[in-house]
C-alpha cells in the first residue's frame, strides 16, 4: 500500500515541487518508484498553463479512474495548478479522484495520504475526496530542503512563488497567488547541503526570478536582492555552475548584467521569454516592455560574454496578432539569434483579462506561424553547433544517455546536451570533452583526457 507513482505535467518549478513530495513521502516511508504499473499510489503533479496540459491531465486522470473501479484501494491523486485552478470541480467529471492538493499544500501530501489510507484500511464505505486548495501564510516556506537520500547532480531550486505581473494571457498568478520569496539564509543553506551531497549545478527558479525579494529585502551597495542571492550562491563551495529562470526585462539592471563578467559559476546561458517581437501584441499581452528594450538587454550581456547562449518564450496567435505584428516577431527572432526556444500556440484561459478577446487567430495561421520560428531555430542552432566541431569545451555528466552502451549525457555551461562513451565515475564530474559529430539539439565527441585528473585518467573506457 505504499509504492508512490509522480508522473509531473508542466515547468520546472512543478518538477520541483515533485521531487520535493517525494523527499517528503520517503521520509515517512513510502517507497517513490519509476513504474506506474506497480504502484499502488499515483499522484498527477498537473499544469494549466494551456488547455493542451489541462486536457492532459484529465484524460490521465480518467484513465487511473478504470484502474480504481478493479482496485478500490487505488488511489489517485491531483495537486498543482490544475487542482488549484479547478478545484473540487474536478470530481464532476473525475468522481474517482481521492485528493485534490492545491499548489500551498505540497507539504501536506504525506497526511493526507496517510489520513485516506488509514480510512481505506477501516473497511468503511469508500472515504470521502480530500480537497485542500486554502491559501497558506509562508507556504514559500513549508516544503523545505528537498536534499534527501538521493543525490542529485544538478538541482532545481525554488527562491520565491506565486507571481504579481498581470500578463493578460497568463493563469500562474490564480494557480500560484502573489509572489512571496524564500529567505536567503533559508535558500544558501539549502544549496550548502546539496552541495555536500554532490550537487554541482542549480537552476534558481521563480516566475520573474530577478524580482526575488524586491518587496521583502533591501538593496545593499546598489545590488539587488536576486544579485546578493546569486554572490551568495557563487560562493558556496562544490557549487561549480549556476543558471536560473526565467527572468524579466523589467529589473534587469545593469547590476545584473555585471554578474555575467564577476561571477565565475554564471552559466553563459539565459533563457528570457521574448513572448512577441510587436510592440503593440507585447502591449496587449500587458508586457511592460518594448522589444528594442529586449534587445537591448540581450546586447549589454553579449557585450560581457559574448559567448552568451540564449533562448526564449514565444507565443504566437495572441488575439488581434496581424501578419504584420508576427512579421516582427519573425524578424526579431531571426536577428537575437535564439540558441533555443519554447515556442507556444496562444491558449486562451479562464479568467485572465484576454479570455474576452476569444481566440481570433485561426489554429492553421498558428500552426503556420509556428512552424516559421521552427525553421528559423532549427538553422541557428544547427549552425551554432556546427561551430563548435573540433573545439573542447567542459561538460558537466548527469548519468547515462537513454541509447547505447556506456554512452552517458551532460551538458556545456551553455546548456547543450553532449553524448560521449564515458564511464558512471564521471557521473557528476566536470570533464573536457572534444565534439566530432552535432545535430541541432545534441553535440557528440570524446573525453579529452590530457590534462585530466590523474584519477580520471584512469578511467577504463
Ligand atoms: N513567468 C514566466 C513564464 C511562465 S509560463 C515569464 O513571465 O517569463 C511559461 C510560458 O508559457 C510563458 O513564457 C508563455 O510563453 C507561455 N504561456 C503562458 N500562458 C500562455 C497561454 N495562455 N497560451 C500560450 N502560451 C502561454
Ligand atoms: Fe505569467 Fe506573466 Fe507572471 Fe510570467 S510574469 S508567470 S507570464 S503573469
Ligand atoms: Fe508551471 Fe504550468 Fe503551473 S507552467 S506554474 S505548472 S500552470
Amino acid at each position: 500500500m505504499n509504492r508512490v507513482y509522480i508522473k509531473t505535467y508542466g515547468c520546472q518549478m512543478n518538477e520541483r515541487d515533485s521531487e520535493a513530495v517525494a523527499a517528503m513521502l520517503r521520509g515517512k516511508g513510502y517507497s517513490v518508484i519509476e513504474n506506474e504499473q506497480d504502484a499502488d499510489i499515483v499522484l498527477l503533479n498537473t499544469c494549466s498553463v494551456r488547455d493542451q496540459a489541462e486536457q492532459k491531465a484529465i484524460g490521465k486522470a480518467g484513465h487511473l479512474g478504470k484502474r480504481k473501479r478493479k482496485n478500490p484501494n487505488f488511489i489517485i491523486g491531483v495537486m498543482g495548478c490544475m487542482a488549484q485552478n479547478r478545484g473540487e470541480a474536478l470530481l464532476d467529471s473525475l468522481p474517482d479522484l481521492d485528493l485534490i492538493i492545491g499548489t500551498q499544500k505540497f507539504h501536506r501530501v504525506p497526511d493526507h495520504l496517510s489520513n485516506m489510507i488509514a480510512t481505506m484500511q477501516g473497511q468503511g464505505p469508500r472515504p470521502e475526496s480530500i480537497v485542500d486548495l486554502a491559501e497558506e501564510l509562508d507556504s514559500q516556506n513549508t516544503i523545505k530542503s528537498h536534499v534527501d537520500d538521493k543525490p542529485q547532480v544538478t538541482a532545481f531550486v525554488s527562491i520565491m512563488q506565486g507571481c504579481n505581473m498581470k500578463c493578460s494571457y497568463c493563469i500562474v498568478p490564480k494557480t500560484r497567488g502573489a509572489e512571496r520569496a524564500r529567505p536567503m539564509e533559508d535558500i544558501v543553506k539549502e544549496i550548502e547541503e546539496l552541495a555536500a551531497k554532490g550537487t554541482r549545478e542549480v537552476t534558481l527558479l521563480g516566475q520573474i526570478v530577478n524580482q526575488y525579494g524586491i518587496r521583502e529585502f533591501p538593496y545593499v551597495d546598489k545590488k539587488s536582492p536576486f544579485v546578493q542571492l546569486l554572490e551568495k550562491v557563487n560562493a558556496i563551495e562544490g557549487i561549480e555552475r549556476i543558471r536560473f529562470t526565467s527572468p524579466h526585462p523589467v529589473g534587469f539592471k545593469q547590476d545584473l548584467i555585471d554578474c555575467y563578467a564577476r561571477l565565475p559559476k554564471l552559466c553563459e546561458y539565459l533563457h528570457f521569454p521574448m513572448q512577441s517581437g510587436s510592440d503593440r501584441i507585447l502591449k496587449a499581452m500587458r508586457r511592460p516592455y518594448s522589444i528594442e528594450r529586449f534587445r537591448r538587454i540581450i546586447d549589454q550581456i553579449r557585450e560581457v560574454r559574448p559567448d552568451m547562449y540564449i533562448s526564449t518564450d514565444v507565443i504566437v496567435g495572441f488575439p488581434g496578432e496581424t501578419e504584420e505584428d508576427f512579421e516582427l516577431t519573425r524578424k526579431h527572432f531571426e536577428e537575437i539569434g535564439f540558441d533555443m526556444a519554447y515556442l507556444f500556440k496562444y491558449s486562451v484561459r479562464p479568467d485572465t483579462t484576454a479570455e474576452p478577446l476569444g481566440d481570433p487567430v485561426t489554429k492553421e495561421q498558428k500552426e503556420e506561424r509556428n512552424q516559421v520560428l521552427l525553421q528559423i531555430l532549427a538553422k541557428r542552432s544547427l549552425q551554432r553547433n556546427e561551430s563548435l566541431i573540433g573545439k573542447v569545451e567542459e561538460v558537466l555528466f548527469e548519468g547515462p544517455a537513454k541509447k547505447g552502451e556506456d554512452m552517458f549525457i551532460g551538458r556545456t555551461r551553455g546548456n547543450r546536451v553532449v553524448i560521449v562513451k564515458a564511464s558512471t565515475r564521471l557521473i557528476g564530474q566536470i570533464v573536457p570533452v572534444r565534439f566530432n559529430r552535432v545535430t541541432a539539439s545534441t553535440l557528440f565527441g570524446e573525453l579529452v583526457l590530457e590534462g585530466v585528473e590523474s584519477e580520471l585518467a584512469t578511467v577504463e573506457l
